[in-house]
């Protein structure tokens, strides 16, 4: 939803380090919203920590007014997919909450998303989680000068499979990663799901959000009478984790992970600038 119809925007060295610092805004937010998640906590609060959190970075929250978007993040709890609007709910033992960020520093985008445990979560949930963080670092790990846009997908649908131990898990379709620099939302599309045929090249100077959307049952989704929350129709929980990546011709630099993906991809083999840089 939201595609610009514009050609893919490449980014310049002195760019991409721009789009770091936003990147950067939006790990440092999330990871105070990380801590501050319990038990007890209302969506509207972590709303509050996050937009304070991004403004006091000198950013721009880019989800408030987006669209009539009515917050600076989105909060998705166990059912809820994505987009969930922070508001009364309040956190309880045992819930699952997707937190969605976004911020404008000096004109470029970050975009992350994580999962977090509310207490003690079972462990369905948790492996839920980790199965769909593990699939969107397979997924980043592909974003590779030379490679093809097809192959994160590929690598993302793969390790659900491969990591689901048995678990039928369905991969969500209806939204999708995205281009991202000037603006949030730009070509190219980035699915989760491997797309048979001819892809985009990649090349150095793209920036791409990763966002792999996981249902712990089936994947099919619908939007609630709010126009914004979309939940499994099922019932059963789903997983969202989401990084910005910029690709270099030394490998994947995660703009939107505090060390920039260097522990990750060294335990995948994966070369990245990240490595020994932050
Ligand atoms: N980060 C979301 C997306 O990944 C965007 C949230 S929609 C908004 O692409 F309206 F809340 F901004
Ligand atoms: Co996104």
């Amino acid at each position: 939803m939201f595609r610009r119809k514009d050609r893919v925007e490449i980014k310049t060295d002195a760019q991409i380090l721009l789009m770091r610092q936003a990147g950067l805004v939006v790990a440092r937010t999330l990871e105070v919203l990380r801590t501050a998640v319990g038990p007890g906590i209302s969506t509207r609060e972590l709303d509050a920590i996050a937009e304070d959190s991004i403004r006091s970075q000198g950013a721009i929250p880019s989800f408030l007014g987006y669209h009539g978007y009515p917050a600076s993040i989105c909060t998705s709890v166990n059912d809820e997919v994505v987009h969930g609007i922070p508001g009364d709910r309040v956190l309880r033992d045992g819930d699952q909450v997707s937190i969605d960020c976004g911020a404008i520093l000096a004109g470029w985008h970050g975009d992350a998303a994580i999962t977090v445990p509310v207490g003690e979560v079972d462990q369905a949930a948790g492996e839920l989680s980790r199965v769909t963080q593990e699939a969107l670092w397979r997924g980043l790990g592909a974003a590779r000068v030379g490679g093809a846009l097809s192959d994160i997908g590929r690598a993302v649908e793969n390790s659900v499979r491969a990591e689901a131990g048995g678990a039928a898990y369905g991969i969500v379709e209806e939204y999708v990663g995205h281009g991202i620099g000037t603006s949030m939302h730009m070509e190219p599309n980035v699915p989760n799901y491997d797309i048979p045929g001819k892809s985009l090249a990649l090349v150095a100077g793209m920036a791409l959000a990763v966002e792999p959307m996981v249902c712990a049952g089936d994947r099919t989704v619908r939007t609630l009478a709010d126009d914004w929350t979309v939940v499994t129709v099922d019932g059963r929980r789903a997983s969202h984790w989401e990084h910005t990546v910029a690709l270099t011709t030394a490998g994947p630099w995660v703009l939107t992970a505090l060390d920039g993906g260097a522990e990750r991809f060294a335990a995948m083999g994966v070369h990245s600038p990240a490595a020994g840089r932050d």
